[in-house]
């Protein structure tokens, strides 16, 4: 998100908003306040009154001019009315951020300077949750919550809709933004999203308990395929994503769906790109037959901070900028990032291309969260989350999360001859290397907050390992010139050697994707030179969001132990410590495809999921890539070793109903598949059934481990996954402990693939369920 332009106009707001709120600056901005004696007169303030009646009542007393200054995201006071101005946009991906030099609701100017910050998502994403569905992601969000209404209570906010979770697919290893999201698969993004959305808007962990009244908003974004920043020239600005009706079934849009119905999201953002040549922020079938006609959406739509401009001024899908002001509108968007609609949505109403039925909807939808936020029932701090007092800020339990979260997520990829974890007693002298060892600034990846403390790999490693020297061996991570010959010299001299290396947002960030995979410059060289100095195998850790081609260090015998940290956040250089001397057993699994560097070959505008042998298309994640890997998604190392087996079970035969099947005709062989839409919903409940897994610790240390449930059908081809993540469930095992896990697959949901036309169906015959190296079998008949 990028705000061009901050017109003059805006600066106004915000002083009146000042002039407004000035009286005392700790108070929250609120409308309707008691002391105030028209508040009694108005029905929008009476509390009794449902929602719908108030907003109405409210819209009602708005003149033109003030209905349209209310449809961007630094909405101006109505002093007459008593309301305060509202700021739409604030972030909170991995903890209540603060994004300089544009507007948004979070100022860490007063008391709260900082708040807890939690890994960057993709490595929360690799632990593949703490307990059962991102329990660790329901738990750490909530706290962000929590801090969020702390900040607005201590009158540092203008605003409580966060515009996160970022629950676009991982689809190319190159994306800028990558980091900001739960990898590349639909179902673990989609279950992030409902933990996230449960979680900072208040709901229970498991739904359903989510009444009117919101703790903050989160926003589902970017809605939808927007997965390019900005490569070779091609941005997201003019970017047309081309996608298939079966990509967009079954890869693109279910995040989205399970972060509406599911998560129960009272924001979405549409995307700056095109789909099929509508951009998304124009398009009714997407914004309104989709998400709020088939999805039940209820919330706000807001575009991409000046997603509407950009159609006229750089997509030239708008003639005049009034035609876009009409489009967005008219497709179910409510307010604008930036101030277009400000500037021409009364001229485009004086043209006539624009109902105030549609503007009145706008407003509707937007007052409406206002108020499930509380804002117009009188003083918040006397009303539910008002108690929040900035000691729940930082507090040491939120900081203890962010540790939890980021010693889950690290993800150990190579361990020859059990090199880590390092003897605590037994390691006397170590040399720390590397441009991300004591960088504080690279943890926190972006759309970060400044954190509560943050203790850097270096800071932390100091503290087991006394003797401690370290250096930097580039004075950037670009690397554009390594110090060689100092760094081996300290490499030299120690017992150990762990080097702190990878990316951070010089490399990969919004507005810039990667064109290469592989580590920037000369630090692949200094790594090895170092590798082969040094007197034992050394330690590589690499912070970064994307997949890195090390097919170097894999087989680099000097190398003996990698491990990826993500951006590890506030604590994670505590965490990486900890793994590194056995303080903890490393359990994360990686949420995304590690690609060798021939990948890049690919342009990145290819939206196609599915190969395409014929042109040498490899497909994208391991749902469909056929290429080669550096790592697979999921893979992942422990310092134990796990065992798996299938418990009996009684069903391996799974019938569904026989009259209304269909068949087509596969290389002349007939395929009997049946619509899931077609399936009656009770018939899919009363076919679920169990798998049961035994699960075994077989090393001296507890472990943490992620059990991934896959299925894959007998049949391969014509656009059916190679296999495709069903279940995924963390359990804790001691030294030597078993346990068994059950899962439960529902064969509409799991055992069902999108067909061209963008269908669910279910085919007969067998599918297979694996996990690790099992297989069980289990067979279809419709
Ligand atoms: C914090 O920053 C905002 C916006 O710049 C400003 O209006 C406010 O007065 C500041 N508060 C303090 C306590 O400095
Ligand atoms: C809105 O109008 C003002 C004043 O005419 C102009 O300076 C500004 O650039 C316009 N902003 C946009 C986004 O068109
Ligand atoms: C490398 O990074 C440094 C610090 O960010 C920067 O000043 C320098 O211009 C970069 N060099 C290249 C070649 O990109």
């Amino acid at each position: 998100m990028k705000l061009q332009k901050l017109s003059l106009l805006t600066l106004i707001h915000i002083s009146s908003l000042l002039l407004l709120v000035l009286a005392d600056s700790t108070q929250p901005p609120f409308s309707c306040d008691t002391s105030d004696p028209r508040t009694k007169s108005y029905p929008f303030c009476k509390t009794t009154l449902p929602i719908n009646q108030r907003v109405q009542d409210l819209i009602s007393r708005l003149t033109l001019d003030e209905k349209i200054s209310q449809l961007v995201n630094s909405a101006p006071p109505i002093p007459r009315l008593g309301i305060p101005g509202y700021e739409w946009w604030s972030e909170a991906l991995h903890g209540v951020a603060f994004l300089a030099s544009v507007s948004q609701g979070i100022r860490f100017n007063g008391t709260i300077q900082s708040a807890t910050s939690f890994p960057q998502v993709i490595l929360t994403a690799a632990s593949f949750d703490a307990h059962l569905w991102f329990r660790i992601v329901y738990d750490y969000i909530q706290a962000v919550g929590i801090e969020a209404r702390g900040i607005y209570n201590a009158g540092q906010a203008r605003g409580m809709t966060f515009w996160a979770p970022n629950i676009n697919i991982y689809r190319d290893p190159r994306w800028g933004r990558g980091q900001e999201t739960p990898g590349e698969d639909p179902l673990v993004t989609g279950k992030y999203a409902v933990s996230f959305v449960r979680g900072i808007q208040g709901d229970s962990f498991e739904g359903g308990m989510l009444g009117e009244h919101l703790q903050v908003s989160a926003c589902c974004k970017h809605f939808t395929a927007y997965d390019l920043d900005n490569w070779k020239g091609v941005n997201r600005f003019v970017f047309n994503a081309k996608v298939s009706l079966q990509d967009l079934a079954d890869t693109y849009q279910p995040p989205f769906q399970s972060c509406i119905q599911q998560g129960k999201a009272s924001g979405i953002m549409c995307a700056y790109n095109r789909v099929n040549g509508v951009p998304n922020c124009a398009d009714y079938n997407l914004l309104s037959k989709t998400a709020r006609g088939q999805w039940g959406f209820n919330g706000y739509i807001t575009s991409d901070c000046d997603a509407v401009s950009i159609m006229h001024e750089k997509q030239g899908y708008a003639k005049i900028p009034e035609d876009a002001v009409a489009d967005v509108l008219k497709a179910g968007m409510d307010v604008n990032c930036g101030n277009y609609l400000k500037n021409y949505t009364k001229s485009a109403f004086k043209k006539r291309k624009l109902p105030i039925s549609e503007i009145d909807r706008a407003l509707h939808n937007l007052f409406s969260v206002r108020m499930r936020l509380g804002l117009f029932n009188g003083n918040p701090t006397k009303q539910p989350f008002g108690n929040i007092g900035s000691d729940q800020v930082c507090s040491q339990e939120h900081q203890n999360l962010a540790l939890e979260a980021a010693r889950n997520g690290i993800v150990l990829l190579k361990n020859t001859d059990s090199l880590l974890p390092l003897s605590k007693t037994k390691t006397t002298s170590l040399a720390v290397i590397g441009p991300n060892a004591n960088s504080a600034k690279t943890l926190v990846g972006n759309y970060a907050g400044p954190p509560c403390k943050s203790i850097t790999p270096l800071q932390a490693l100091q503290s087991y390992a006394k003797d401690t020297r370290y250096h930097p061996g580039c004075s950037a991570v670009n690397c554009s010139s390594a110090l060689t010959d100092q760094a081996v010299k300290i490499a030299k001299g120690a017992d150990h050697v762990v080097l702190v290396m990878g990316l951070d947002q010089t490399q990969e960030r919004e507005d810039h994707d990667r064109v290469d995979l592989v580590l920037p410059a000369k630090q692949q060289n200094l790594i090895s030179s170092i590798a082969r100095a040094a007197k034992n195998p050394v330690i590589l850790v690499l912070l970064s969001g994307g997949p890195v081609d090390i097919t170097f260090a894999k087989y680099d015998q000097h190398i003996g132990s990698i491990l990826w940290a993500g951006y590890p956040g506030e604590a994670g250089g505590l965490a990486l410590a900890e793994i590194i001397f056995g303080d903890h057993n490393p359990g994360g699994r990686l949420p995304v495809t590690w690609y060798p560097q021939s990948f890049i070959k690919v342009p990145m505008t290819d939206m196609r999921m599915r190969p395409e042998p014929s042109s040498g298309y490899p497909g994208r994640t391991y749902r469909f890539y056929q290429g080669p890997k550096v790592f697979e998604f999921g893979y992942g190392l422990s310092y134990s070793k796990y065992s798996y087996e299938f418990l009996p079970v009684t069903q391996n035969k799974v019938y569904l109903n026989h009259q209304s099947c269909n068949k087509m005709v596969e290389n002349s062989n007939p395929v009997r598949y049946m619509p899931v839409s077609e399936i009656a919903k009770e018939l899919c409940d009363k076919r679920k059934f169990p798998v049961k897994v035994g699960v075994q610790n077989h090393g001296e240390m507890a472990g943490t481990h992620p059990v991934l449930l896959f299925v894959r059908q007998a049949k391969v081809g014509n656009g059916r996954p190679m296999k495709q993540l069903v279940g995924f469930h963390s359990v804790n095992l001691n030294a030597g402990e078993r346990v068994e896990v059950e899962f439960e697959l529902s064969p509409c949901e799991h055992l069902s693939r999108a067909n061209e036309d963008g269908l669910m169906v279910i085919e007969e015959g067998p599918h297979f369920l694996s996990i690790g190296d099992k297989e069980s079998e289990i067979t279809v008949f419709i």
